[in-house]
């Protein structure tokens, strides 16, 4: 039987790179799957205005709102997996997937218990839990960029019950225009795509994926320079793209390795 994908794409542009990053991850899935992929800020997704109908004796897990949640809830119920992807806005999730997020409170109880690692958390509503997979892309170099969103999605994985199963992050993403520059990235994430169908994605592929691929002094620059008008700008941007592209420098034996 095919697996069911829940996949969220969470960027609000046109031709999203964490999308890219989305499409390669279910290619290396393989062919057996069912995939609903759902852009939060093209549907009517209202937010969840915490009335607690959904917890009182009528409500019953049934949301007030008669919105489209209700289709990425009718996919989450048969979900063997969940991928949300979604570019990193102010160290986080842009606000149309938290929103997303926030509605899921429909399917948690209201009842308060003790979970087995001392911690208090609802019961759920469902007994199937999809595993999840959180892939995200950042402007800046710095891979601890990710950090908050990271404790954030595992945090969002315990209380929902998802199965954390990995994460799939690049920084530095306004280089991935450079030719062939995430060439081996692209060909890593299908890979984790495959770890995650056969299990989860290993350490080993979520750090070659994370790595950099050039010294953050020189995407910083090449970022600003992007902005700036003029030949001498492009001259420059194309003279630091070529020394990057033949390898001149090894961003992981400087001591700025830094993305
Ligand atoms: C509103 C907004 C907030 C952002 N916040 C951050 C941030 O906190 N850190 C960062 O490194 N990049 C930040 N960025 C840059 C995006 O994360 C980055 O360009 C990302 O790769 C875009 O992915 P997309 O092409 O899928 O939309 C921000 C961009 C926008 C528009």
């Amino acid at each position: 039987m095919s697996s069911v994908v829940l996949a969220i794409s969470g960027s609000l542009r046109e031709r999203s790179f964490t999308e890219k990053m989305l499409d390669l991850c279910i290619e290396g899935m393989g062919e057996d799957l069912e995939v609903h992929k759902f852009y939060p800020h093209r549907m009517n997704i209202g937010p969840c205005t915490g009335c607690w109908s959904c917890w009182g004796r009528k409500g019953q897990g049934e949301c007030v709102k008669k919105d489209d949640f209700e289709q990425i809830l009718d996919v989450y119920k048969r979900a063997d997996y969940l991928l949300l992807a979604a570019p990193l806005y102010f160290f986080d999730l842009p606000a149309t997937v938290k929103n997303v997020v926030d509605r899921f409170f429909v399917i948690l109880e209201p009842a308060q218990i003790r979970s087995p690692k001392g911690e208090t958390k609802h019961p759920k509503r469902f007994g199937r839990h999809p595993k999840a997979v959180l892939i995200s892309s950042c402007g800046f170099p710095e891979i601890a960029n990710f950090d908050i969103l990271r404790r954030h999605f595992h945090v969002i994985c315990e209380h929902l019950d998802w199965k954390w199963a990995g994460e799939i992050l690049i920084s530095a993403a306004g280089a991935a225009n450079a030719p062939r520059l995430f060439d081996r990235k692209y060909a890593l994430i299908k890979k984790a795509g495959t770890e995650l169908i056969n299990e989860n994605i290993s350490q080993e592929t979520t750090d070659s994926i994370a790595a950099p691929v050039m010294l953050a002094e020189d995407y910083r620059r090449m970022s600003t320079l992007n902005f700036a008008a003029g030949i001498m700008a492009k001259a420059e941007m194309a003279s630091i793209a070529i020394k990057v592209m033949m390898g001149k420098d090894d961003p992981c034996s400087v001591e700025e390795k830094g993305m």
